[in-house]
């Protein structure tokens, strides 16, 4: 029933606690402004109200009103926002020991299971990371097209059915990008053989994640409860993997990620157990999984929703191979256009719309010559749809145009500014893996059908959700292409 509850109901509930926000505040003279009123509600109440309401337009408003830095209030805790690139650099270039991400991801730990990433020694989080980037190198990236391309070549056979039709995009590219990921990161014995337990175990823990998780990660919920049971049946599950796998090791090509996180050896000699290497498995489909599926629907409708611009990502593909050829890394990576059409999706409607860390000292931030000092205890925070749509930065922000990240224009460039996947030392890790993914996926469906929306607006952003993504009707038409 908790789960349930819409986030300004929590909002409400936050709001009993806001009179701690009266306490007296750090960093005195020096401390980023802190802002008390909202239009949402007169008083001190206003301001939690309406970030729960409207994250996105709060912050952009107070940008407005403050600019780049400013803090506000958020139940007991305040968070200072930075805001543009000058601003943003100080959140990127900040270390662990700055700026941490542990205390607020560490709710994680109720789905990923305990010792992984936000619940790991800094140690053990290291080898953790060590081992998906070597999972996610040029090698593995190179044979993860062809399964993606196999993957999603019989999934338009089976949906895509006859000359034209009818599809709910958004439905079809979340079910084709779990199907990838499974094939790519768990490997060919689990997609073959556990596909439907793993995406079923999948979607309990993924509803067990809600708002009121990140405050109370173990509330005694039905959702909570499903998830708890789910984690423990993926454990089991991925044992016997594990342990099939240990007694024939010649049986898989070795290049998938339940492999390379097998291979962790810890710095103190002890060994990963097989509850964490699911943990990590957990982790990447989380971290995966919402956000490529999202990105593969906005590119494809920003491309429908421009004539132009599809008959250019046609010409594109008929200029680098033909209809019915086999896809290679490096005809991926001559799809300048379609790079830039995924890219700009991502400025425009990034699926995470708020990087938070937590300030371990008192942080200062150096711009034109003045100094704010982020008091110790803060939380700070980023928003890239905030931040990716300033017009002093990005020319004609609101407007979906993949040329300007061509040659002469490079906007991407600009230090600080892009960040799509984030930036620093914490950007996104598996960003090549989603490029590959959503460009092979689009290379298919793009080679093969028109598409056109059906519903006469392009979808709304829905801001409720957790990982943001389209609101509203997705379906479009879909046409064979005349050869
Ligand atoms: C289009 C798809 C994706 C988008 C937009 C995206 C975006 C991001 C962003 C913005 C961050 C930074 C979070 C922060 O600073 O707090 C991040 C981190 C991360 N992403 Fe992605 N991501 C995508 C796909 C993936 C995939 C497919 C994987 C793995 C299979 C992945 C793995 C990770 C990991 C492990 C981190 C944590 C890095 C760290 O904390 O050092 N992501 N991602």
């Amino acid at each position: 029933m908790l789960d349930f509850l819409p986030l300004y109901v929590l909002g409400g509930i936050a709001l009993a606690l806001y009179f701690l926000i009266l306490r007296p505040r750090r960093g005195g003279k020096d401390a980023p402004p802190l802002v008390l009123n909202s239009p949402v509600l007169p008083g001190p109440l206003g301001m939690p109200l309406e970030f729960c309401k409207s994250p996105v337009k709060m912050i952009r408003r107070c940008y407005d009103l403050y600019g780049g830095i400013f803090t506000i209030p958020l139940g007991p805790k305040r968070m200072t926002l930075l805001v543009g690139p000058d601003y943003q650099e100080t959140f990127f270039k900040a270390n662990d020991d700055a700026l941490s991400q542990n205390e607020v991801y560490h709710f994680m730990k109720s789905v990923f299971g305990p010792g992984i990433i936000y619940d790991a020694s800094r140690k053990n989080r290291q080898s953790q990371f060590q081992s998906i980037t070597s999972g996610m190198r040029v090698t593995s990236l190179k044979s993860f097209v062809s399964k993606i391309e196999r993957e999603t070549r019989t999934y338009l056979k089976e949906h895509f059915v006859g000359d034209e039709g009818e599809i709910d995009l958004f439905k079809a590219l979340s079910e084709l990008t779990i199907l990838t990921s499974s094939r790519c990161l768990h490997g060919d014995d689990v997609r073959e053989k556990l596909f439907k337990e793993v995406s079923e175990l999948y979607h309990d823990l993924d509803h067990g994640l809600t708002p009121l998780t990140v405050f109370w990660p173990n509330a005694p919920t039905e959702n909570h409860r499903r998830r708890d049971s789910a984690r423990k049946e993926m454990v089991k599950l991925f044992s016997k993997v594990i342990a099939e796998r240990r007694a024939n090791p010649n049986k898989t090509d070795g290049l998938d990620l339940l492999q390379s996180f097998m291979n962790i050896k810890y710095k103190d000699g002890t060994s990963i157990t097989d509850e964490q290497i699911t943990g990590l498995l957990i982790a990447l489909l989380f971290a995966g999984q919402h956000t490529s599926c999202i990105t593969s629907t906005w590119t494809s409708l920003f491309i429908a929703n421009d004539p132009s611009i599809m008959q250019r990502i046609f010409q594109e593909q008929d200029n680098i191979l033909k209809r019915n050829d086999d896809l290679s890394y490096d005809h991926l990576s001559n799809m300048e256009l379609m790079h830039n059409c995924m890219r700009e999706a991502l400025r425009l409607c990034p699926p995470l719309i708020l990087l938070i860390r937590l300030a371990m000292v008192d942080l200062p931030v150096k711009v034109d010559g003045k100094t704010c000092v982020i008091p110790k205890g803060d939380m700070v925070g980023i928003a890239p749809s905030v931040g990716m749509r300033l017009g002093e930065v990005f020319k004609d922000p609101d407007r979906f145009d993949p040329d300007r990240f061509g040659e002469g224009r490079e906007e991407h460039k600009i230090p600080y500014a892009y960040m799509g996947f984030g930036g620093g030392m914490h950007s996104c890790m598996g960003q090549n893996f989603a490029f590959v993914q959503v460009k092979t996926i689009l290379s298919i469906l793009f080679r093969e059908f028109e598409i056109e929306r059906i519903a006469p607006k392009m979808p709304e952003i829905n801001y409720e959700a957790m990982v943001v993504g389209p609101k509203g009707d997705c379906r479009v038409r879909y046409k064979k292409r005349k050869n």
